[in-house]
């Protein structure tokens, strides 16, 4: 039996259609916020973003499966909760917004195509567990990551907190990248840092909200909330800030994430890389 036309019924997107669900909001709020002294860097807050966010979610929900689960793939280390992939196709002309929020603000002035972002929507639940301590502070595998948060319940706590790791001579260090280059600590140090108080490769334990320890003092926290664009760089230490006290046992958190790829990641282990290649 042949296909027809039918049979794709609700399944074609043209490119204006798509162009018109990711349109931006005129009366967007968009802003750079520096971190708190001593650090420098600072992040990037667009309140408002989309005109139709509900539409965007809805889109995203029914556009592919979720791929990735640490509850259904119990060994496997790497981000909290399930991801779903997202097309760069589909998202074309809200990269090239996220790539001209990046030039307007001075982040960066080096040359960024739409196809040097790797995109996908995180999918947090409060009773999802964690794997290797996965809710301790990481950093990312790109130079500068996107959220666009997606659920319109949540809490004002809500976020990605930003971290200073603590070395036991008494150096404080935000970002990895600067550690690596200016600390003088060797890269391995850096990494064994980042896994004490972690369970352990492969151990399970619930989420939950981190919020500093020995190693990592906590800065503050890069707000989310619905329709809420927040960007800042991946080699900051950070989390996501979901707290299962705040929400019902059936509660979700879902989030678009762009992560800007242009150099190689660090040299030391992250958290969402996986150590053994052979095993993705
Ligand atoms: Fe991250």
């Amino acid at each position: 039996m042949g296909l027809t036309f039918d049979d794709f019924k609700g399944r074609i997107i043209r490119p204006d259609e798509i162009e018109k669900l990711f349109e931006i909001n005129p009366n967007r709020k968009e802003y750079t916020q520096k971190l708190p002294d001593p650090w420098d860097h600072s992040y990037i807050i667009v309140e408002d973003v989309l005109v139709n966010p509900y539409d965007v979610k809805d889109f995203f929900i029914h556009a592919s499966y979720i791929a990735g689960t640490n509850d259904l793939i119990p060994d496997k280390t790497g981000a909290p909760g399930m991801q779903q992939p997202v097309a760069n196709e589909w998202v074309k002309s809200f990269i090239l917004y996220l790539r001209q929020l990046l030039y307007d603000h001075k982040i960066t002035r080096r040359d960024i195509t739409w196809y040097d972002f790797n995109c996908y929507n995180n999918m947090f639940w409060k009773n999802m567990i964690a794997i290797d301590s996965n809710y301790r502070p990481h950093v990312d595998p790109g130079d500068f990551a996107f959220n666009l948060f997606l659920s319109d319940d949540l809490h004002e706590d809500e976020g990605t907190a930003v971290f200073a790791m603590n070395m036991p001579d008494g150096q404080k260090w935000i970002d990895i990248r600067d550690m690596e280059r200016r600390s003088g600590i060797h890269p391995r140090m850096i990494s064994q840092r980042m896994d004490q108080g972690r369970v352990g490769e492969g151990k399970l334990d619930n989420w939950r909200y981190f919020q500093g320890d020995d190693v990592y003092d906590y800065v503050c926290t890069v707000p989310g909330g619905f329709n809420c664009l927040s960007g800042y760089r991946g080699s900051l230490f950070h989390t996501a800030v979901y707290d299962p006290k705040n929400y019902s046992d059936d509660h979700v958190r879902y989030s678009f994430v762009a992560m800007l790829a242009l150099t190689s990641p660090s040299s030391m282990k992250s958290s969402f890389l996986t150590k053994n290649p052979n095993k993705s």
